[in-house]
């Protein structure tokens, strides 16, 4: 699979795990910290097995003394999001994953005129709450994004889109840690945001970003809300256990279209089947295992390759040490 990481693995693992136990129990670090912790328990998907470390960090210094820990461990940390948009391997996933729940505040920053609203929002607040302030509130620009599980760091990370407007649209400047602990503010013209990637340097970990919204009626917006979530309950599987759309839409088509038109609705692989309603869905019918998902995947672009020569490219994050 194309975007799957390979993570930490090899001599010395029990060892590092021990200093990094050590670093975070004997230190400054705030929060929760679990070991071998099953993943399926943080995915959407209900798919994944036990991480060696997952930590619950409270403030960005506890944050710092993970990165810098894992960093000079030569131990791979990935972020876990909302885990909506996140495929995880069966097996023991090495590393540390990081949730980022407890950075989940929100708050006004500032009215550039009469007609706008800034708005601070950390990374763990869920993309759900942020749509739903806006709409109580009467702010405009992310109405589209109704319905659009996960969270707000994990929405600027993959640049989260629905009905032709994307989070960059919104943003006016993101603060990540890099490896080091560093906090950088990098304003939206630093960023190379990109259909589904905000192509943040690697490792980059996003703590809030900035955004600016338009004023405008709460009634309009509301109504324009529900339209759209209309919209999406009735073209996609909302509510059952999937990671959102599997593949990247090629350019000037949809895989949706392309999955569909290959006959692949309906199709199994163990207990992960394509959705019905939407074919770029696949669904976990009940304790279905990641290999089976990448069989289904496998099987699905085959299908599609045959039938249209279009090669798909996953839109999801693969965590696997396998
Ligand atoms: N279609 C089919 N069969 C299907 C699915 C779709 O024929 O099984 C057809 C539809 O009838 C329509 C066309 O394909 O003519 C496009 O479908 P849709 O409007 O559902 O949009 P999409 O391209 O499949 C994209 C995003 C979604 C986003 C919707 C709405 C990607 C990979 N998908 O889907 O985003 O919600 O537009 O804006 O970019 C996601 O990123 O996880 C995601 C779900």
């Amino acid at each position: 699979m194309e975007n799957r990481r390979r993570v930490f693995s090899g001599k010395g693992k029990m060892t590092k795990d021990k200093e990094i136990k050590d670093i975070l129990e004997k230190g400054l670090f705030k929060g929760d910290i679990m070991f071998n912790e099953r993943m399926s328990a943080h995915t959407s998907l209900k798919i994944g097995g036990p991480v060696d470390i997952m930590v619950v960090p409270e403030d960005p210094i506890s944050l710092k003394i993970v990165l810098t820990a894992a960093s000079r461990g030569k131990v791979p940390v990935f972020v876990i999001g909302g885990g909506t948009n996140l495929l995880v391997g069966d097996g023991e996933i090495e590393g540390i994953a990081i949730s980022l729940k407890a950075f989940n505040q929100i708050e006004k920053t500032r009215e550039t005129d009469e007609s706008h609203i800034g708005l601070y929002i950390g990374a763990g607040v869920p993309l759900a709450s942020v749509v739903g302030l806006a709409r109580k509130n009467g702010y405009s620009g992310i109405e589209t994004l109704v319905g659009i599980p996960g969270h707000f760091g994990g929405a600027v990370s993959m640049n989260a889109g629905s009905f032709g407007t994307e989070i960059k649209d919104v943003i006016m400047s993101v603060a990540v840690m890099n490896m080091h602990g560093e906090i950088l503010v990098l304003n939206k013209d630093e960023i190379n945001f990109s259909y589904r990637s905000s192509n943040l340097p690697e490792g980059a970990v996003i703590l809030s970003a900035n955004i600016l919204l338009k004023k405008d009626l709460p009634e309009e917006i509301e109504k324009r809300a529900l339209e759209f979530l209309d919209r999406k309950r009735a073209a996609q599987p909302l509510g059952e256990a999937s990671a959102g759309c599997i593949f990247k839409n090629p350019t000037g088509d949809s895989a949706g279209r392309l999955i569909d038109a290959a006959g692949c609705k309906g199709d199994r692989a163990g207990n992960v089947e394509v959705n019905e309603k939407h074919a770029n869905f696949f669904i976990n019918k009940g304790n279905a295992e990641c290999r089976d998902f990448y069989k289904l995947m496998e099987k699905v672009k085959s299908k599609v390759k045959k039938q249209s020569s279009i090669e798909l490219e996953p839109e999801i994050k693969i965590i696997d040490s396998a």
